[in-house]
């Protein structure tokens, strides 16, 4: 598992000339810590004769930005291992995401769509990552990223003007960590469910490091700092 804030990466991978093994093996040389995870996880899937189909899931995807072409070099490295097995890749979100961003963006050339051989299915889970979002035990690859810091419910009422965990203070700052942690551990706990085994999850998340401050303190204190001004100004 990525710790916080490992790296939100976009769009550093380019499909490679030489076709799927190429661009595996270009991207997997250039790679950052994060994206050696999501390969040698995506290494690991067993593809025995027991395999039925392989399932990579995008739990918060929005519209697939940071996840695009990390789940394509996934798809061409299963499909480097077995050209024909189904690939399911479900796309999970909210209800009220912008789901027409999301299949604009696999329309485009670069998406995973486009590799070879066998059937590649995209699908949405249109719900929340805190209830089950597929079948228990079909999981193989899951990825979230910058997703996890949205907790089921919003934070205390009495918070004032705060945007961000980590400008509350005492008992807010306590209630808060509270509902952090019962939905860190019930989206783990869903997500053991739905794991197939060997199954592997990678998982970026905004974080406060034991030793420092959280991932955005500098950019959310500026944010609300702001906002507080558009409210003074009667704007907002
Ligand atoms: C900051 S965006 C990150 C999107 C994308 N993963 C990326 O890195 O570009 C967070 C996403 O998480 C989604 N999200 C928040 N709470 C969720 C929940 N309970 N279940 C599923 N998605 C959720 C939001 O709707 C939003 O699209």
């Amino acid at each position: 598992m990525a710790g916080p804030g490992a790296g939100i990466w976009r769009g550093a991978l380019k499909p490679h000339p030489a076709g799927a093994a190429g661009s595996h093996r270009a991207a997997a040389q250039d790679a950052t810590a994060l994206q050696v995870r999501v390969f040698s996880a995506a290494d690991r899937i067993a593809l025995d004769s027991s395999t039925k189909a392989v399932v990579i899931a995008d739990l918060g995807c929005a519209q697939g930005m940071a996840t695009a072409l990390l789940i394509r070099s996934s798809v061409e490295s299963i499909r480097t291992r077995s050209p024909h097995i189904p690939i399911h890749v479900v796309h999970n979100d909210v209800l009220q995401n912008d789901w027409a961003g999301l299949y604009e963006a696999l329309r485009r050339e670069e998406s995973y769509l486009r590799v070879r051989e066998g059937p590649i299915t995209p699908m949405t889970a249109a719900c929340s990552f805190y209830q089950l979002v597929m079948p228990p035990g079909v999981l193989n690859l899951g990825l979230s990223f910058a997703a996890l810091q949205w907790l089921e419910r919003p934070g205390p009422a009495s918070a004032g003007t705060a945007l961000f965990f980590d400008q509350l203070a005492g008992a807010e700052a306590l209630e808060m960590a509270e509902q952090a942690h019962q939905d860190w551990s019930r989206f783990l706990a869903l997500r053991a469910i739905e794991l197939a085994p060997g199954g592997c999850l990678v998982l970026v998340m905004m974080g406060r490091h034991p030793n420092g401050s959280a991932t955005g303190h500098t950019l959310w204190a500026a944010i609300r700092a702001i906002a507080e001004e558009l409210v003074l100004e009667g704007r907002i």
